[in-house]
């Protein structure tokens, strides 16, 4: 690799978050209650230190000094996404002028400080209302979604040029339906492989109402969690197994998404165990026409498989993890303040991929970051010293850049995340911002790392 890394021109720099991490406010300006606000009045002691969503890090209130910092540090785009819940408080019906208003300024601050704003509908939080329906389960829910999506495109499409329909759809079945860590906590296979398909069908039908919107420069994408799966070994029984992992966690949001299908093989082990989900005529055409122009790429770390050692116990729900086991690769370089491999390569692999299997689909990366548990220990004089962060996401962009050299279509780089913020179950345990907020005072202070990015922002590379 060459020891200089200029991007493209016009590359975007900036970061990610999601309204109900952020915005706070969960019982204010006309919201509704999405499931996290009903998750955590039910089970408070779920959450790390017992602390939900009511107030996360405020930007509700204080959006414009928010801005103001994004712009300090260099961002020319921002990625946010819209509160279903406080857009349409039921889910379905009427539309809340505040959180209008809301959003509208949001969005013309950004604009106004030439930050590109990027807008995503759906991360994680389902309206209460529509989850008593069924949530993902219910095809009235998908309709429901359709038309929020609708509306978004409507009000802030004249001004939003990117839009997301869903950020790592895969995380609500693993976490709602197989793993019990998002409401509804159900562990049921078939469940889970319903809610995942009729998400698809959702996001298909909103890609539909973007496209009968007919918005000039306006892209439509999804952002997906990949995890590249990598063989213990040659042997064929490994390879099979990381093939059937990459299936699951991959693919199964991935090929729908960009090549308009689910992967024959995915649909023929779900045949196999009898877990196909519910299908209505007319699906198939959806699907195809739902294809998306751009791919966000989350990539927090890779997936390690081998074959089981043993027979798959198949008696209890299905999992995917009948098929597999993972192992911790000797050697794997790791966050030692999250538990979680750093392995920088796996960008390019991801980008590589995209290119070779998924014709090059203009994609960017839309997360990336590195959790740290009490982050206030490398604070000297307020300012946290997160060289580890700095070296982190630059491993990274170097990988990211080999990638682009080789004829990638990958446009930007958005970290994980702006500023600490709320992390479902994990609340404020893994701090990963740009900037630090204190959680009493909600003083904002620029991490090391903040300096860092905006010298690479200014410059377009290091
Ligand atoms: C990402 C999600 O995958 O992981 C974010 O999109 C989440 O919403 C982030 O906050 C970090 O998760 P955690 O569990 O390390 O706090």
């Amino acid at each position: 690799m060459s020891n200089k890394y200029i991007f493209p021109e016009g590359f975007w720099w900036g970061s990610a978050t999601s309204a109900t991490q952020i915005e706070g406010a969960a019982h204010e300006g006309g919201k509704g209650e999405n499931i996290w606000d009903h998750w955590y009045q039910q089970e408070p002691d779920r959450f790390f230190e017992n602390i939900g969503p009511e107030t996360t890090s405020d930007f509700y209130h204080r959006y414009k000094e928010d801005i103001q910092l994004m712009k300090e540090i260099g961002h020319n785009t921002f990625r946010m996404s819209i509160s279903w819940s406080r857009l349409i408080p039921g889910g379905r019906g009427e539309v809340n002028q505040q959180a209008v208003d809301f959003y509208n300024h949001v969005i013309d601050e950004l604009i106004a400080n030439d930050i590109d704003p990027f807008i995503n509908l759906f991360h994680f939080d389902m309206p209460l209302e529509l989850q008593n329906e069924g949530g993902w389960e219910s095809r009235e829910v998908v309709k429901a979604y359709q038309h929020y999506a609708k509306i978004a495109f409507e009000l802030f499409g004249d001004r939003v040029k990117k839009w997301f329909t869903f950020n790592e759809p895969i995380v609500p079945v693993e976490g709602g339906y197989l793993y019990d860590f998002h409401y509804p906590n159900v562990v049921d296979g078939k469940r889970a492989a319903q809610v995942a398909y009729n998400t698809m069908v959702a996001h298909a039908k909103a890609v539909a109402a973007f496209r009968e919107c007919n918005m000039k420069d306006g892209k439509i994408g999804i952002i997906l969690n990949l995890t590249p799966s990598y063989p213990r070994s040659q042997h064929p029984a490994d390879l099979k197994a990381s093939r059937i992992a990459d299936l699951f966690f991959n693919r199964s949001f991935l090929d729908p998404a960009v090549l308009g299908e689910y992967p024959e093989e995915l649909i023929q082990i779900l045949q196999e165990y009898d877990q196909l989900p519910i299908t209505e005529n007319g699906d198939k055409e959806l699907l195809k026409a739902g294809k998306v122009d751009i791919l966000g790429v989350n990539y927090y770390q890779p997936r390690r498989v081998k074959a089981k050692d043993h027979l798959p116990n198949t008696e209890g729900p299905f999992m995917p993890e009948w098929f597999f086991d993972l192992y911790e690769m000797p050697g794997r370089k790791m966050n030692p303040y999250r538990g979680w491999e750093i392995y920088e390569k796996g960008i390019y692999d991801i980008m590589i991929n995209l290119k070779e299997n998924y014709g090059n689909i203009e994609s960017f990366i839309s997360e990336n970051g590195m959790g740290v548990q009490n982050e206030e220990r490398f604070a000297e004089n307020g300012e946290i010293q997160d060289d580890y962060r700095i070296d982190f996401i630059r491993e990274h962009l170097k990988w990211l850049h080999k990638a682009i050299e080789e004829g990638c279509n990958a446009k930007g780089y958005h970290l994980w995340t702006f500023m600490d913020n709320w992390s479902w179950m994990n609340a404020y345990k893994n701090r990963y911002g740009f900037i630090s907020v204190d959680l009493h005072t909600q003083k904002r202070t620029l991490k090391k790392s903040a300096y860092w990015i905006k010298e690479v922002s200014e410059n377009n590379g290091f």
